[in-house]
């Protein structure tokens, strides 16, 4: 298989260049330097409006899930298109408002939020608590009191469903840590209902990330409408009905589907409620209109294999490591007739599991660029400084414009923040 044949929306190859746009990615290269990560705008536009179009007439909400990219560029480009926002800590709901979003359209996940945290988000009002444990709700409780409040909240069913996708990001099954059983759920709704502070509003789920089917998301929607006619049977007024993120993106060559196959067959079961739908996609917005252009810095022939190591590592790019998960790597210029060969793209970092790819086959000698495509999500988020590495520069690239949206980070601001005790002076 070429490794062009799947170029996402975004990305494009002219007479053997890669474009993102109509940008020249080895110009970003040359210009920015690398390891770069750089960011169509028109593909994330593009993927945010696939979400709103799917819903049709349904009343509905789409909640970005800021922990798959959190710039404060993107957060604002979301935005402005009119985009909720699902955050899972203080620290995120912070970027939401500096990046000019709407409080009132943020719900807040997550199974352990602190005290400052609740609060905080009671202060600027955000739509909805989507609670994960007794123990948090009595704790909003407490909290809402205390400042004379109302916290809507929704409560997160674990619906015990299969999400057929990588054990460490599925977290619809009863092992997981995440959300409550309907049993459970229903008592707590009753709690809330009786309790001034409280007021439940709607009910949600997330049984995982990266799914490749509709099926399992079927299956847990059904739970929550079984559970929301319980509820309003007993008097307890549920408005919406959140069904979490997780839709996957075309990695290599899964078929995927779409966003409307996905929401025409959830409107299927839950239409009948009348409730307003809402959904949290982090990946299927931002996860291909993203790369991760990286430099050949040693072309290196072992005894079993080639590797070429390349200038970005496990700290920029951490799924291959973590998940095994596979990137398409593709050069950024091809020239007519030169050779390629099979290697394993490493980083520096010093530990094997340090690598983007293996078994590549790629021209890519030294001094060559490299993309790794499908890093719109869940890459810069999670990078980091080990090896005592700066993180990489942003680019968000629209047409022929390109904007820095993160500047690459200076070495000295790594230890910014330390201190020699002075009996070490
Ligand atoms: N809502 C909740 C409550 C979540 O926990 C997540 C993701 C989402 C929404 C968004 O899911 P998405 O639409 O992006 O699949 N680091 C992993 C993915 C972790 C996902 C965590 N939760 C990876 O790189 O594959």
């Amino acid at each position: 298989m070429s490794s062009d044949l799947n170029l996402p929306n975004g990305f494009a190859r002219q007479a053997g260049s890669l474009f993102c746009e109509d940008t020249q990615v080895s110009d970003l290269a040359e210009q920015f330097g690398t390891p770069l990560y750089i960011y169509s705008q028109t593909a994330i536009t593009d993927a945010f409006l696939t979400w709103k179009q799917a819903f049709g007439d349904a009343r509905h909400l789409v909640c970005y899930a800021v922990k798959a990219n959190s710039n404060i560029a993107i957060l604002r480009l979301l935005a402005s298109l009119g985009s909720g926002f699902d955050i899972v800590s203080g620290g995120e709901l912070e970027r939401v408002l500096t990046a000019g979003g709407d409080a009132a359209k943020v719900v807040f996940s997550g199974v352990g939020k602190s005290p400052a945290e609740i609060r905080r988000a009671l202060e600027v009002g955000i739509r909805c608590f989507n609670v994960e444990s007794s123990s948090e709700l009595y704790l909003i409780e407490k909290i809402a009191s205390e400042r004379g409040d109302t916290a809507r909240i929704s409560i997160r069913i674990n619906p015990d469903v299969d999400a057929k996708t990588h054990p460490y990001i599925s977290t619809g099954l009863k092992e997981n840590k995440f959300g409550v059983n309907a049993q459970q759920a229903l008592e707590l709704y009753r709690y809330a209902q009786g309790a001034s502070h409280l007021q439940p509003v709607g009910v949600d789920c997330h049984i995982g990330s990266q799914l490749t089917e509709v099926a399992p998301f079927v299956e847990s929607v059904q739970h929550l409408r079984d559970l929301v006619l319980q509820l309003r049977k007993s008097g307890i007024n549920i408005e919406h009905i959140d069904i979490g993120g997780g839709l996957g993106i075309q990695y290599s060559d899964e078929a995927i589907p779409s966003p409307s196959e996905l929401i025409s067959a959830v409107r299927a079961e839950l239409d009948p409620l009348d409730a307003e739908l809402m959904i949290e996609p982090g990946r299927s917005i931002v996860g291909n209109a993203g790369a991760l252009l990286t430099k050949v810095l040693v072309e290196k022939a072992g005894d079993t294999k080639y590797f070429a190591v390349v200038d970005a590592a496990m700290n920029d790019l951490l799924r291959p490591a973590l998940y095994s998960a596979w990137q398409n790597i593709v050069e950024v210029s091809v020239t007519q007739g030169s050779e390629k060969n099979t290697y394993d793209i490493v980083g520096p970092v010093c530990e094997t599991g340090d690598f983007l790819g293996k078994e590549r086959s790629l021209s890519a000698r030294e001094g060559d660029l490299l993309a790794v495509m499908g890093a719109g999500a869940y890459s810069f988020s999670m990078a980091s400084n080990y090896n005592t590495r700066p993180r990489a520069a942003e680019i968000l690239v629209h047409g022929s414009h390109t904007h820095i949206i993160r500047q690459r980070e200076t070495l000295s601001s790594l230890w910014q923040d330390e201190q020699i005790p002075e009996a070490l002076l």
